[in-house]
């Protein structure tokens, strides 16, 4: 199976990366990034809110990885959204990061001024310094909106996506228009009992698995790219060896049975919700 899935832009994306939310203290998220670059990692997903670029940055570099085989993504926060706002936006999270260029440019949340921050996106893009762009928590009806006024179709919508929320409405659509789902929150962030569900447990013994490889594995399987967090060294590691087993149709159908099709945190078209965040 291929570790790579081809963006609509012709380029390739790895089908796992290393998510670095809430890894805010700059040692931590230095030395769990340059963990995941050893283990294998090329896609490291940051972005400006985190506050965590320049670590990403640092480990890059000590990583001697070479910049073309590496895939980063960081995203734009929505106070930075707008004709005037997004590309200043843009430079200081690329100094941060130490890069002059980055693979995956996405707005983070569809609040504010997405149009204007689309439009320096779309010369962003042309110019080459953000290799792709995309949208992170657009829902199938803000997706279509940005599809339908602009030219650039969005590369990865970055979606809360685990066995509990599996998005088959929005999978269906981003497919019509080959837009790539980037799942965040693979394990729903901890926040429910997924990596103790039965049937996941005993699909991942009879592979000799872990549930957290089971859980990815599920989602990667299906053409997912998947970006799970840890800064635990075994984890790290475990959360990349996801290619040396497959899930069989009977397998696949029943993780397919536990979708609930709910969210296990915020929603992005709730009022309160987008207060909320708003507020952050
Ligand atoms: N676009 C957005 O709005 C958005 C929102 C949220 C997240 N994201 C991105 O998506 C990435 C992943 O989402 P997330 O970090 O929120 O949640 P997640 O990856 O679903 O879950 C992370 C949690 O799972 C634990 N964990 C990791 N590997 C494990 C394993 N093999 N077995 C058991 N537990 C394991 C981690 O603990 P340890 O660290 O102790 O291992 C951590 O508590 C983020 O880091 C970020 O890059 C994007």
């Amino acid at each position: 199976m291929q570790h790579t899935m081809m963006l609509n832009t012709g380029a390739p994306m790895p089908l796992v990366g290393f998510g670095t939310y809430l890894i805010k203290e700059p040692e931590v998220c230095r030395s769990s990034v340059l963990t995941a670059l050893k283990a294998g990692y090329r896609l490291i997903d940051t972005a400006q809110f985190y506050g965590n670029e320049e670590a990403v940055g640092q480990a890059i570099r000590e990583s001697g990885v070479p910049r073309e085989k590496l895939f980063i993504t960081t995203k734009l926060w929505h106070t930075d959204a707008g004709d005037n706002k997004t590309r200043p936006a843009f430079e200081a999270s690329l100094k941060r990061l130490g890069l002059d260029y980055v693979d995956l440019y996405l707005i983070h949340h569809p609040f504010g001024d997405v149009y204007g921050a689309w439009r320096v996106m779309e010369h962003l893009y042309h110019e080459g310094r953000a290799r792709a762009i995309g949208l992170s928590n657009f829902y199938p009806d803000r997706l279509m909106d940005l599809i339908l006024h602009f030219d650039v179709v969005p590369a990865v919508d970055q979606l809360e996506t685990h066995i509990y929320h599996q998005r088959l409405d929005a999978r269906e659509l981003m497919a019509r228009h080959k837009v790539q789902l980037m799942a965040w929150g693979p394990f729903s962030q901890g926040k429910t009992d997924l990596l103790n569900n039965t049937t996941l447990g005993k699909i991942a013994s009879r592979h000799g698995k872990t549930p957290a490889q089971v859980a990815l594995r599920f989602l990667v399987q299906q053409g997912i790219t998947v970006i799970p967090k840890s800064d635990n060294e075994h984890r790290i590691r475990e959360n990349i060896d996801l290619f040396d087993f497959a899930l069989s149709d009977d397998d696949l159908a029943a993780l397919q049975a536990l979708d609930t099709k709910k969210s296990a945190g915020l929603t992005h078209d709730d009022p309160a919700n987008v207060s909320r965040i708003v507020a952050l």
